[in-house]
């Protein structure tokens, strides 16, 4: 696992942002470029990620979680404030529970606390094997038009040939992985309710992979949030309107530096 630094800096917390799937720590960089502010903003790339397929463990979200904590201690950071889009998300409520200390302030940005449906899951693992048996991505290219919403499809189909450079980038068996760990997470909706620090929920209105409702869903759920809808975006907000996100992850990194 990686450890990428777009900025250092010691004004505040740092943030730490973790992605989505099935991409990298490159989906954040447009947000990280424009986090107003000098703290330090710092990404890692998740289990199953190009470079990141040596020893992998079984396929859990806490495994991925553990493994963060751990990079994160390594790299001295001993609390921050954590920034999760989808994927990214389910894998920084694995860190509030496991590692609370460390999590200050949570942000989580098109996604959501539920567990998957059967369907879901078994469509997960479908998938998991077709990857790792093919060793081709080629289950998960439709998500790159899926990830984005449609006024981006519309208006600038050229990010629909960026994300799909990144999918195209990815280990079929990181890919499998990460789908199984993701088909095996639990329900953290009680996480997210004991969750003592702010709370920012980010979302594009033109998410259909986990939409506005999912966000609501967060914000009620939480004991002090804030929901930010983006507008005219889709599931993959952080590529799609980078300025409205880093705002939003600036104003929860201000509060959660108040909050102490
Ligand atoms: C993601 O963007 O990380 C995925 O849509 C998450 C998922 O498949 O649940």
């Amino acid at each position: 696992m990686t450890l990428h630094t777009y900025r250092s800096g010691d004004d505040g917390l740092p943030l730490v942002l973790l992605h989505g799937f099935p991409l990298d720590h490159r989906m954040w960089d447009a947000t990280a470029a424009a986090v107003p502010g000098t703290r330090a903003v710092l990404a890692v790339d998740l289990p199953g990620t190009p470079g990141a397929t040596d020893a992998l463990p079984e396929p859990s979200l806490e495994a991925s979680a553990d493994l963060v904590a751990a990079e994160l201690r390594a790299a001295g950071v001993e609390r921050a404030v954590v920034a999760g889009l989808s994927m990214g998300g389910y894998v920084a409520l694995a860190l509030a529970e496991r590692h609370p200390h460390l999590v200050a302030g949570l942000a989580l940005v098109d996604t959501k606390s539920a567990a998957d449906t059967d369907e879901a899951r078994a469509n997960r693992l479908r998938i998991a094997d077709a990857a790792q048996d093919g060793a081709t991505v080629e289950p998960v290219r439709p998500m790159a038009s899926a990830v984005l919403g449609e006024t981006t499809r519309a208006a600038r189909p050229e990010l629909v040939d960026v994300v799909s450079g990144w999918i195209d980038d990815q280990p079929p068996v990181g890919v499998a992985w990460s789908q199984r760990a993701m088909a095996a997470r639990p329900d953290r909706t009680d996480v997210l309710q004991a969750f003592p620090g702010p709370v920012q929920v980010v979302v594009g209105d033109e998410d259909t992979i986990t939409p506005v409702e999912a966000a609501e869903h967060l914000v009620e759920t939480a004991r002090d949030a804030q929901l930010v809808v983006v507008a005219r975006a889709g599931h993959l907000s952080a590529l799609e309107a980078p300025d409205a996100v880093a705002a939003a992850l600036a104003d929860l990194a201000q509060r959660t530096d108040t909050a102490g």
